[in-house]
């Protein structure tokens, strides 16, 4: 059974999907999970504790303030207890507490008080999906790591086409798997990532940075983990959270992300997002340098160690394949070309990052992957969808090296 011995925590927020959400118990149950069902007072509208309660085969817990739940099960605990808390139906309620960080139920404060991945299913009207305030909020959940499945395009209760449903049962419970890593194409795989800038100090207060944002490499990583993978990220200083499920190791200078890397093989597959610092420099201070001492402070650069070069050559313990990126402002095909062959990785993929695209630090990216053989190039995504693309790409070439 593909869920066997995972725990899942149901929310079920106020929607009429609600009833769909006690066919997802049972075919959580019927996969081998077992579940908890939390309702929400809206929720409790459409279906009874009772329902919950028997087809999660234990209690539904419904109140934050009830004095025997919180002695027996604390809203902490039930958040702990879980590999993965699913949301089902997602209301725009939910979605909105989520995105803003409230806590004014029992939902909302194991939602808040998790440190387990999370899985939303959206289910409202049409309009009310497409709104910008709950666009907006979806947005923020993603950028958080929060995973989404659907909603769907279809005819709605309310009697209106669009986008809105909540995805069926059987596709939400296809989501969980996977994020659980128990079903993914990338299970058993190890990936390791980089993301992020590097700082390179100059001196114990100053430092040479570029504007990474981390976003793509974070995205990434949390692609991989989705698809089952054992991923290890890499990554330097960024203001993003670590994404869910995934192994995070902050370092600062190119030098820590060298030693983190080594240290984190081997693996079957590497890509190297970070934007690291060609150079560092040499005569750091000890002290910071004073303006008033007069002139400009003696710098002097060294190169720093370059990463994906070394990992891509390092023979036995080199994985099977090593994904670089390319960072150009000019001649991106030609330049991410003589890359591959100088860094001797297997692909790049290759963006341009000149001012007007505003890729570095954005949320869209435009890519081509180079390969030995030739270039593809892709459309404008989101960064999670290259990341999506790039990951799912990655999955099939490993697997076509199993065989
Ligand atoms: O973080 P975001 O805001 O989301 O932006 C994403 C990104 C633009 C940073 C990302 O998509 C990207 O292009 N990353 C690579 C940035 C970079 O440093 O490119 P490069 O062309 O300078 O380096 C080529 C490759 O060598 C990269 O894989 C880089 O990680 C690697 N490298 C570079 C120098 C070095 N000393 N060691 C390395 O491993």
């Amino acid at each position: 059974m593909a869920l066997a011995g995972k725990r899942i925590l149901l929310i079920i927020g106020g929607g009429i999907a609600a009833y769909k959400a006690l066919e997802l118990i049972r075919d959580f149950r019927k996969r081998g999970a077992s579940v908890r069902g939390i309702l929400t007072k809206a929720g409790a509208e459409f279906v009874t504790p009772l329902s919950v309660a028997s087809l999660t085969g234990d209690k539904c817990y419904t109140d934050l303030f009830s004095l025997t739940d919180e002695a027996e099960m604390g809203h902490i605990e039930l958040s702990r207890d879980a590999d993965l808390l699913v949301v089902a139906p997602a209301t725009a309620d939910l979605l909105a507490k989520m995105a803003h960080g409230l806590a004014n139920d029992l939902a909302s404060t194991a939602l808040l008080a998790t440190d387990k991945r999370v899985l939303v299913a959206p289910a409202m009207n049409v309009r009310m999906w497409t709104h910008a305030a709950t666009q907006r909020n979806s947005a923020s959940l993603k950028g958080d790591g929060i995973i989404f499945v659907g909603p769907d395009e279809g005819e709605m209760a309310c009697g209106e086409f669009g986008p809105g449903r909540m995805a069926e049962p059987a596709a939400i419970a296809d989501a969980a798997a996977r994020l659980l890593g128990a079903e993914g194409p990338l299970s058993g795989r190890r990936i390791l990532v980089t993301s992020g800038p590097t700082h390179e100090p100059i001196d114990p207060v100053r430092y040479i940075a570029n504007r990474s944002s981390g976003k793509q490499g974070h995205a990434i990583a949390a692609a991989a983990a989705s698809l089952g993978a054992d991923v290890t990220l890499v990554s330097g200083p960024v203001a993003i959270p670590n994404p869910p499920g995934v192994k995070t190791i902050r370092v600062e200078t190119a030098r820590d992300m060298l030693q983190a890397v080594e240290k984190a093989l081997p693996a079957d597959c590497a890509i190297f997002c970070a934007a690291v610092a060609d150079w560092r420099v040499a005569n750091e201070g000890d002290q910071k340098f004073k303006k008033e001492a007069g002139g400009l402070p003696p710098l002097s650069l060294t190169e720093n160690p370059d990463i994906l070069a070394t990992v891509s050559r390092m023979g036995d313990k080199r994985p099977e394949l090593v994904v670089g990126f390319a960072a150009e402002t000019e001649k991106v095909i030609a330049h991410a070309q003589a890359k591959l062959a100088r860094k001797g990785c297997d692909w790049i993929v290759a963006n341009d990052v000149s001012h007007e695209g505003g890729v570095m630090g954005g949320d869209m990216n435009t890519v081509h992957l180079v390969t030995k053989t030739g270039v593809e190039d892709w459309p404008k995504m989101g960064k999670d969808a290259v990341a999506e693309k790039l990951v799912a790409r990655i999955a099939a070439t490993l697997k076509g090296r199993w065989v």
